[in-house]
């Protein structure tokens, strides 16, 4: 991925699911798709309203933007806010993550090429090295920059003044930014997971851009499974639509969706294969839980960052999945979501 000249390594993925919420190659329909300010955003009201009044402000006054964190699982808009950020400023974005900052000189050279104003997007902001980060603390507070010339005892440290710039940070797990990074954010968002309502919006956005037919129940159809989350919804509509195109008259109706979404075995609640499998591990080997989420991904062979980012967000967010001190615990309501009876468990507990 190339942006405003700075080259971001592609992610590594361990799955390939549908619903997995992560970036594939084919989503450059996404970008296409990607709402390009804030009026085109959908959803997340509440996160407008708060951006748009801090955006107005910084107007007002000719400032460069408080530096702004956002937090959520993937694919609920994180990046797609940066970008209209630096759209609704009129401001250039240099695009950049945590793992690819990998030396103190590479986020120096970075921020030495900054302008006034200027957004600089920190993707996966939590994975940034200590030295970079302390790097990046005065140049966030001061705007400035101590750089050290020469070695051993003839080394001196010289403080270069920077721009004032606004550093945009992203990252799914906000609990492994240190809190002097975080202290330094004006301001920080929680992307939550979309109303169906706002998915159906989103879906028929991008089947008229996409020039597709469609009624309102296959639109809804997908919006129900998309499991909150816009990159899922957008994924599902092409998929659905190769469906429709081949198997059907190309128009997305209840039964096309229905049918397409069977058949990639995603439920009515939008649990794919690798969720059940999370939940029936739990289920059948550790009597429902309370178990550990490492032991969990090591049952069903996927890396624990999989789990942690796609798979239990939205399984806790459903009611399916507790959290509890000693581990994860399944519910009733996944137990009868998996037509499974919940008794079961009772009286297996009975018999120790
Ligand atoms: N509110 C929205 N309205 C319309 N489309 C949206 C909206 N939010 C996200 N999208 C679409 O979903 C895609 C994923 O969004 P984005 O890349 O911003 O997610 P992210 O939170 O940055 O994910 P990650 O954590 O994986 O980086 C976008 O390309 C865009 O097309
Ligand atoms: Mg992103």
């Amino acid at each position: 991925m190339v942006c405003s000249g700075i080259i971001v390594p592609m992610m590594e993925k361990s799955t390939d699911r549908i619903t997995d919420g992560e970036i594939h190659p084919e989503d450059h329909f996404d970008r296409a798709l990607r709402p390009a300010n804030l009026a085109e955003m959908i959803g997340q009201t509440q996160i407008k309203e708060n951006l748009q009044i801090l955006i107005d402000a910084a107007k007002l006054r000719s400032e460069a933007l408080d530096h702004v964190l956002f937090y959520g699982p993937p694919g609920l808009g994180k990046t797609t806010l940066a970008h209209i950020l630096a759209t609704e400023m009129g401001v250039n974005i240099k695009v950049t993550s945590g793992p690819a900052i990998e030396r103190a000189g590479d986020l120096a050279a970075i921020l030495t090429n900054l302008h006034q104003g200027d957004i600089l997007f920190i993707d996966e902001i939590h994975r940034l090295g200590r030295v970079v980060e302390e790097v990046l603390y005065p140049a966030m507070e001061d705007f400035s920059l101590d750089i050290v010339i020469g070695k051993g005892p003839a080394a001196r440290s010289i403080r270069l003044k920077l721009p004032h710039f606004t550093v945009v940070g992203a990252t799914t797990r906000l609990a492994l930014i240190t809190s002097p990074l975080r202290a330094r954010f004006g301001a920080t968002y929680r992307l939550d997971y979309y109303e169906t309502d706002a998915l159906v919006e989103i879906i028929q956005r991008g089947a008229k851009l996409l020039q597709v037919a469609y009624d309102d129940q296959g639109v809804h159809e997908i919006a129900r499974r998309a499991r909150g989350t816009p990159r899922v919804a957008l994924r599902m509509l092409r998929r659905v639509r190769d469906y429709a195109q081949v198997r059907a008259d190309g128009k997305i109706s209840g039964l096309v969706s229905k049918a397409a979404l069977d058949l990639l075995n995603i439920d009515g609640q939008g649990l794919d294969e690798l969720d059940r499998r999370v939940l029936l591990c739990v289920i059948e080997k550790y009597d429902g839980g309370p178990v550990g989420l490492n032991t969990i991904a090591a049952s069903v062979s996927e890396e624990p960052d999989t789990i942690m980012d796609v798979v239990e967000p939205y399984l806790l967010q459903l009611g399916f999945l507790e959290r509890t001190s000693q581990g994860r615990q399944v519910t009733r309501n996944a137990y009868e979501h998996l037509g499974l009876d919940y008794l079961q468990q009772d009286s297996q507990q009975k018999l120790f």
